[in-house]
């Protein structure tokens, strides 16, 4: 079974930097059962023309093209990604998203062919976009804790524990919806979470600005 490790960038790197971590991250040798997405802010999407990975934006326009300054729209990344990254709890909480702005947001994606990758930090969360209509095959979902996003305060076996009852939750409302973790994975504790059959993969922030700390996550899989 193929395990998903997605590298949230959030707002960080230039393009010098980012040219500077392909460098030494292209060098390791990948297992195969992982599949490895980039999501980074859309300016430094031209740095990764030609690598092997996965792209993925960090969000995309509830709307279509059009008169919207400021937004960018799915069919305008659908070219250069396969994957969004949407509903985060930085954008729910920074920037006021509400359920109806992410779930049309999902649509956008989904119309584009870009596979949203939902952020879900309760259940009721994950109960909207069952009533919207979504099924398993259409998003990938990460279960984003938000106590644990960024706090280093995980990856213990009641943390774990924590997060099968999550998915095992989830599964009641979307079944056989992938569902990934996030909030504080590191190299310490990512094999914890790789263990689990029922977590797909992992939604890594910090730890994944550095290379050699995102190929250890990786190697984690193997
Ligand atoms: P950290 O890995 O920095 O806690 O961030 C988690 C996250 O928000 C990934 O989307």
């Amino acid at each position: 079974m193929k395990k998903f490790v997605v590298a949230n960038w959030k707002a960080n790197k230039n393009i010098k930097e980012t040219r500077e971590f392909l460098v030494e991250f292209n060098n390791q040798i990948l297992p195969e059962n992982v599949v490895v997405i980039f999501c980074p802010s859309l300016p430094l999407l031209k740095a990764f023309e030609g690598v092997p990975y996965f792209l993925g934006a960090q969000d995309v326009s509830a709307f279509p093209t059009g008169p919207h300054t400021g937004e960018v729209a799915a069919s305008q990344v659908a070219e250069m990604v396969d994957y969004a990254l949407i509903g985060h709890s930085e954008r729910r909480t920074e920037f006021k998203e509400s359920d109806e702005v992410i779930v049309a947001k999902i649509g956008q994606a989904f119309a584009c062919n870009i596979m949203p990758i939902v952020c879900v930090s309760n259940l009721n969360q994950v109960q909207i976009l069952a009533d919207a209509g979504f099924k398993a095959d259409d998003l990938l979902l990460a279960y984003e804790p938000l106590d644990a996003i960024s706090t280093g305060k995980v990856g213990k076996a009641e943390d774990v524990k924590e997060v099968l009852a999550f998915i095992k939750e989830v599964q009641t409302i979307l079944p056989d919806v992938p569902v990934l973790y996030g909030g504080s994975v590191n190299s310490k504790n990512a094999a914890v979470y790789a263990k689990s059959s029922e977590i797909w993969g992992v939604l890594v922030g910090n730890a994944s600005r550095e290379p050699e700390e995102l190929f250890k996550i990786i190697q984690a899989y193997a």
